[in-house]
């Protein structure tokens, strides 16, 4: 090719993270209880539990996590020594408000922001705020049983209010909902919806289902989004607020065009249906199809359209970490997948969690995305689950992860050079911490080592892998160096 591909100027590099899964301290400083805090720990094999109160005999990994809670200042320097111009994390909703719908936020846990906000800044570092990743205050899954209730919106409108107007001159970038689209899928009930599932409290368990109130409450965070975004305008009309989508690249399996067409239909249900109402501000055609065939009624209220019209996101962003197949043949075999079941890929290896490695499948999504919405593309998550083995020297030999994030970012570069305009990239767990979806230690993203194991045993020491210096050299060459 012709065209040299080069990340732009000003491009935002950085790692991203979620508050209950590196935070710890989830009953210091007024921390109310949250829906994360309920989950045991699982396995690549078995899964969490959803508990629905706290039971001493087990373990609960978003407890202590790995103690960012007690050492961001640490942390935030080593991101700083990496060269992170943006730093993706969350914010625990009941740290700001314990149990969701009281009337006043927590003076504690807004100074702890404060503080870890003035450490970025320190570090020349732009946080990039996730306002709710896959955690609730537990108090509204009882009260409400979630997002199904539409009340929970204006508990959420508060909690938005309360942080606009506190980070009104500290944060720019924001985000309404981590992976929005998981409520498309059967187990986003507990993660998302912070909605108590009917099943064997088996995070993954989607027996008892039900649609219904699973699309419910997901059109109550649409519309609970939409007035963030209106509202956070209103408050600095320079925020750039954003949605954030699970993307799950699915390619046909074969050119049987049942197999293309059963593609795109997962592309739309499963990718495009939420990113249309967000970025668009209005439901597509196919969803209103899809509720009619499912028998699925959702229940609006008369101002809702205009809501969702006035209270489109600014930018895009999405994780990526691997693709997989559809067929119309029943007979395929399953692999797992970020949230995605999906069908084996012969043509792709997998990581040690079955996820497949694709990073083209990482161009071909950029570029679909940015044909539909032309609108500022982030990838705020992408990264290798593995297992890392720590030498006696004390150094870690994590070859495996750079050769994965390398391919990516070639992947994104190529996407550029395509014509997509991405403007920042964010790995998933810089910083090693606990699995969202088996609450292990093992499966570890980070450019930093923390010394703990599945167990929650460890001197939670931090050491930097040799990801870590790669990545550092990726940052000071703009991704010219890889
Ligand atoms: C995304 C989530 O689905 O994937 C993160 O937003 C999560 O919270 C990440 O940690 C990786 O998944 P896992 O299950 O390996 O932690």
């Amino acid at each position: 090719s012709t065209v040299q591909p080069t990340f732009p100027k000003g491009f935002l590099w950085g790692g991203a993270t979620a508050a209950n899964q590196l935070e710890g301290g989830y009953d210091q400083g007024g921390k109310g209880l949250s829906t994360s805090d309920m989950l045991t720990a699982g396995t690549h094999t078995t899964s969490r539990k959803i508990t629905t109160a706290l039971d001493p005999t087990l373990n609960y990994p978003s407890h202590e996590a790995i103690d960012y809670y007690h050492r961001y200042k640490e942390d935030i320097a080593l991101f700083g020594e990496m060269g992170f111009n943006v730093f993706r994390m969350s914010i625990a909703w009941s740290r700001i408000f314990p149990n969701g719908d009281d009337l006043e936020p927590s003076e504690e846990g807004l100074l702890f922001y404060d503080q870890v906000f003035a450490e970025l800044k320190k570090n020349n570092i732009e946080p990039l705020v996730t306002i709710s990743h896959y955690e609730a205050p537990f108090a509204l899954a009882q009260k409400y049983n979630g997002w199904s209730d539409r009340r929970v919106i204006d508990c959420y409108t508060r909690y938005c209010e309360t942080l606009f107007t506190r980070y009104k001159d500290t944060v720019k970038y924001w985000l309404t909902f981590n992976e929005i689209n998981i409520l498309t899928l059967p187990f986003g009930t507990f993660l998302a919806g912070a909605m108590i599932p009917k099943g064997n409290g088996e995070l993954v368990d989607t027996s008892q289902d039900d649609p219904q109130a699973r699309y419910q409450a997901l059109h109550h965070q649409f519309v609970a989004s939409a007035k963030a975004v209106k509202l956070g305008h209103q408050i600095n009309p320079d925020f750039k607020i954003g949605c954030m989508i699970a993307y799950m690249c699915s390619y046909p399996l074969t050119s049987n065009p049942e197999d293309v067409i059963l593609a795109q239909q997962k592309d739309n249900l499963t990718n495009f249906l939420c990113s249309d109402v967000q970025v668009r501000g209005a439901y597509p055609g196919f969803a209103k199809r899809y509720f009619a065939d499912q028998g699925i009624k959702l229940v609006m209220e008369p101002e809702d359209e205009q809501i969702l019209k006035e209270g489109c996101v600014d930018y895009y962003t999405f994780s990526y970490y691997s693709s997989t197949c559809v067929s119309a043949d029943p007979d395929q075999e399953q692999v797992g997948g970020n949230l995605s079941m999906g069908l084996k890929n012969p043509y792709l290896k997998a990581s040690d969690w079955g996820w497949q490695i694709d990073p083209q499948g990482l161009r071909w999504s950029l570029n679909n995305i940015y044909n539909r919405y032309q609108i500022p593309l982030m990838l705020v998550e992408n990264g290798l689950g593995a297992v890392d083995e720590v030498e006696a020297n004390g150094s870690i030999h994590d070859d495996y992860r750079i050769e994965y994030l390398k391919q990516h970012v070639i992947a994104m570069q190529e996407a550029i050079a395509d014509g997509v305009d991405l403007i920042g990239y964010t790995p998933w767990g810089c910083i090693d911490l606990v699995s969202a979806g088996t609450g292990e230690m093992k499966k570890r993203y980070g450019f930093i080592y923390v010394d703990k194991d599945n167990e929650g045993k460890g001197t939670l020491d931090r050491s930097r892998k040799d990801s870590f210096f790669w990545y550092q050299k990726v940052i000071e060459s703009n991704g010219a160096v890889l």
